[in-house]
């Protein structure tokens, strides 16, 4: 039972105040590096709405130092000034130095500042111990600068990393107190069965996260596609092909041999794909899931016959959380599971089953498809979402704690 004791921006008197304000902004980006979805930074605009009388200044990550979807946080801001118009919303390309720190003293109350990508700094992108956080240049920084902290990214709660739970005192938003309240549903006696689904990236993260859902009983079944299914087929000795394996190559390192006893002891609850579909030519060519190594073409979805298994267990279930597309849904060739999961998920959803489709990805494809509403919760978290799920106490969440008593009540 999640009972946690926290503050909001709605127990404060924050008028007049600056405010620095952690969101989660990450987008996901295509090949040209653009935003291709808004989904989060729509969900965030709530929460700037509600700090409209502070003189404002929001911090945020889009991707990891060095990865495809690194990028400056400009065209969050543009696209947070279209939401908010006429508030004003500005960019400043720096995070710690003269110039972001001359911009924040020029923030007046009803004005937004976007600070760049806060994974400039680097220990952001790593986990650093919750009691390190405080003494990192990051907030040695920029905390004095400010009256007080918000932290609003539900998306990052699971990361102990300074720009989360490294600010003396913390306050909620509107994001992190809907989620908690929406997932509380899920996660406080859930309906049965319960079937968890993941798949997209992070294979690591997922793996580590459906491993404790499963090893506690908290889902039923796991319905595992993605990079976390190969992953996971690697780890037991069964070769998918070089084009694929150099994707997951370090998550599956990291996951080591414990994957082998895992998989042997809870074949029954952890259904991997029978099939996939792999490119070739440009084209979709489904093959059984061992055939995958003859072909050593990148894998893309998965299979007719795996989709199949999910959708019967998906029709069975009453709570059915889904984390990650299981297909490339970007390519339309290698949308089908997705789009279907989620057609599945809506008809699970108006027979009375309570359902959440999370992380940037699927909840971009559940948008795209027109039945977001349709689906009982569209969690704006990937792994924070699913290590609440899985029942751990998430790092924003002992920092929310430890803030709780260091407020006034608001007169
Ligand atoms: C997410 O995409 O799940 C959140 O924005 C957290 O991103 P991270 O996995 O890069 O920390």
């Amino acid at each position: 039972m999640i009972d946690l004791k926290f503050k909001t921006i709605y127990d404060v008197d924050l008028k007049g105040k600056k405010v620095l304000c952690r969101l989660d902004l990450n987008s996901p980006v295509d090949d040209n590096k653009k935003l291709r979805d808004d989904l989060r930074i729509k969900a965030s605009s709530a929460t700037i709405k509600a700090l409209k009388d502070t003189k404002l200044v929001i911090l945020a990550h889009q991707g990891k130092y060095g990865d495809k979807d690194f990028i400056p946080l400009k065209q969050h801001a543009e696209r947070l000034a279209e939401i908010l118009k006429p508030q004003k919303v500005t960019f400043v390309d720096d995070l710690l130095g003269d110039k972001a720190i001359a911009a924040i003293k020029a923030v007046n109350v009803g004005e937004v500042l976007v600070l760049d990508n806060v994974r400039n700094f680097r220990p952001d992108n790593d986990e650093v111990p919750i009691d390190d956080c405080a003494k990192t240049e990051l907030v040695q920084k920029l905390a004095p600068l400010f009256d007080y902290f918000v932290v609003d990214a539900f998306g990052a709660a699971h990361r102990s990393q300074p720009s989360v739970v490294g600010w003396p005192t913390i306050l909620a938003g509107p994001v992190v107190m809907k989620e908690i309240e929406a997932l509380k549903k899920a996660l406080d006696n859930p309906k049965r069965p319960f079937v968890l689904l993941v798949g997209g990236a992070k294979a690591l993260d997922k793996y580590k996260a459906l491993k404790y859902n499963v090893e506690y009983n908290i889902a039923d079944k796991v319905l595992v596609a993605g990079l976390t299914a190969q992953m996971l087929y690697e780890g037991m000795g069964k070769m998918l092909g070089d084009a694929n394996r150099k994707v997951f190559e370090k998550d599956l390192d990291k996951a080591g041999v414990g994957v082998i006893p895992f998989m042997k002891s809870h074949a029954d609850q952890v259904i991997l794909p029978v099939d996939f579909a792999v490119e070739k030519d440009g084209k979709r060519v489904e093959i059984p899931w061992n055939e995958s190594l003859k072909t050593n073409a990148p894998i893309m979805d998965i299979g007719p016959k795996t989709l199949e298994m999910f959708k019967k267990e998906i029709a069975g279930a009453q709570t059915i959380i889904a984390n990650g597309p299981p297909g490339m849904f970007e390519k339309p060739i290698f949308g089908k599971s997705t789009t279907e999961l989620i057609d599945a998920m809506v008809a699970a959803t108006a027979r009375g089953a309570y359902t959440i489709i999370g992380g940037g990805e699927f909840g971009e494809a559940a948008e795209k498809s027109g039945k977001a509403d349709k689906i009982s919760w569209i969690s704006t978290g990937g792994g924070a979402m699913l290590e609440f799920m899985s029942g751990k106490w998430l790092p924003l969440f002992v920092a929310l704690e430890r803030s709780y008593s260091k407020f006034p009540a608001k007169k």
